[in-house]
């Protein structure tokens, strides 16, 4: 039977509201505390989003509130519940977990408020955290039931075998991966990521979301990772990842995809290694041909760290609809404009107003979160509806829009 919140519930978690605004993060950093008391549990998290400052730690408190405040009105919470979903399904959250939160949850509010978190609010608490844990839990459910289904589909992990390992840049190696058991794959939605199990001695085996970099083909997945300095995954993939060897992979998810159905102009903007997911959208437009401009555009500090370039533009010079355009921030002596790159600077929002189709494209964006807070917010200023913004973190999500 579904869960139904009651008036009285309701109105005891909207008093709530001001006393999460100011404690939100002291009481979700308390929860945390609580949850990684448990290693199984700690051991689904990745430890470098975690802590006081942690970008996870603003992420579920932003959720909380963001929940206590549309209490009345759920509907406005339907993105969130889509996009919280398919990461925790990419991560393989059950609903065996959901207890665990929920007892660290209550027990956080009630450290973190003390007296003022009486017994008849943490009672209504309870009840909204299941109420909302069972629109999550249904979700991910469906998920998990359509990943399976699908053709080359699966649940759970699946081995890999590395086909290829490619240097795309001084710091950026891409992999191919082919089933182990010599099945076909899932196609996967351009723009979505798999998730890479890694074992790290000394440590839980690490899960790690990776953006699928190539178009959905039925055999393969190609990923392209940045090394990142002391990352445990990405120097192991970099290091420890020969050709031959086996990765252990979740099936792809996100929310992040390429809309199909729209004939509304296309601009792929990234900066760095954000370049995956855009790459993925650009292989799949060249392959099932496309019937709407697609401008891509691209930034890297120089060409020792541009990855992909010669890829990129070969696509681009494939068909008559799409262009490329890259940005170095800080070209090289051996770099040359026209060639491997065609404007010096930054992307600029001004340099965007006058040479894309801004009042009419679907802008997708993925790269680092200075650029992703400078275009967005840029884009806003220009008056770009906020359904025309599409934007993937390589993190924990945070909320760019005003
Ligand atoms: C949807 C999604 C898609 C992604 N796609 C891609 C992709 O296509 N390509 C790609 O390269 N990456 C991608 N990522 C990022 C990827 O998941 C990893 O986060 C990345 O590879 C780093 O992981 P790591 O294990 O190497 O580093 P981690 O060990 O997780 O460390 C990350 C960084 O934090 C620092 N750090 C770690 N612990 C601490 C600490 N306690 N205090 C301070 N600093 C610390 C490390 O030095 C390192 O620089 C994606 C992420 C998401 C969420
Ligand atoms: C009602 C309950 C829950 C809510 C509201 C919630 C909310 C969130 C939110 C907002 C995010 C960030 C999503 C993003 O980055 O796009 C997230 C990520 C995550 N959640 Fe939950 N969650 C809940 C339950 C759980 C449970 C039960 C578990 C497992 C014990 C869990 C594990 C995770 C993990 C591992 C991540 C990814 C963290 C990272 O990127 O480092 N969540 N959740």
């Amino acid at each position: 039977m579904p869960r139904i919140l009651t008036e009285h519930t309701k109105s005891l978690v909207r008093a709530t509201v001001p006393a999460l605004a100011e404690h939100g993060t002291a009481i979700t950093a308390a929860m945390y505390a609580r949850l990684f008391q448990n290693e199984e549990v700690k051991a689904l998290f990745n430890q470098s989003n975690q802590g006081g400052e942690g970008r996870q730690t603003h992420a579920l408190a932003h959720a909380i509130l963001a929940y206590a405040q549309n209490i009345d009105n759920l509907d406005v919470l339907t993105a969130a519940v889509e996009r919280i979903s398919q990461k925790h399904v990419s991560l393989r959250i059950l609903p065996e977990h959901y207890p665990h939160v929920a007892a660290a949850l209550l027990a956080a509010i009630k450290d973190v408020l003390g007296d003022a978190a009486t017994d008849e609010i943490l009672a209504a608490w309870g009840e909204a955290y299941w109420f909302l844990a069972d629109i999550l839990m249904g979700r991910e459910a469906t998920i998990y039931t359509e990943q399976a289904a699908a053709d080359g589909g699966w649940n759970g992990w699946r081995d890999f075998v590395v086909e290829s390992k490619q240097r795309e840049s001084a710091l950026i190696t891409s992999f191919v991966l082919r089933p182990a058991d010599g099945g076909p794959v899932s196609r996967h939605q351009p723009g979505q990521y798999i998730t890479l199990l890694a074992p790290i001695p000394g440590k839980s085996p690490q899960r790690r979301n990776y953006s699928i970099s190539s178009g959905p083909n039925g055999k393969t997945y190609r990923i392209t990772v940045k090394r990142e300095q002391q990352g445990l995954v990405s120097s192991y993939l970099h290091d420890r990842v020969q050709e031959g060897s086996t990765v252990s992979l979740a099936p792809p998810a996100g929310d992040f995809v390429l809309a199909r159905c729209t004939k509304r102009p296309i601009v792929l903007l990234s900066g760095g290694v954000g370049l995956t997911p855009m790459v993925s959208m650009l292989e799949s437009a060249v392959e099932d041909g496309i019937s709407a401009p697609l401008l891509y555009v691209h930034a890297a500090r120089h060409g020792d760290v541009h990855a992909m370039g010669v890829h990129v533009r070969t696509l681009a010079e494939s068909h008559p609809d799409i262009k490329a355009a890259v940005f170095y921030t800080s070209p090289r002596i051996t770099d040359e404009q026209g060639k491997h790159y065609d404007h010096h600077g930054r992307i600029d929002i001004d340099w965007l107003s006058s040479n894309t189709p801004i009042t009419e494209a679907d802008f997708y964006l993925c790269g680092p979160e200075a650029f992703l807070l400078a275009m967005v917010g840029g884009l806003e200023a220009k008056g770009v509806a906020t359904d025309r913004i599409h934007y993937e973190f390589f993190g924990p999500t945070v909320e760019l829009s005003l």
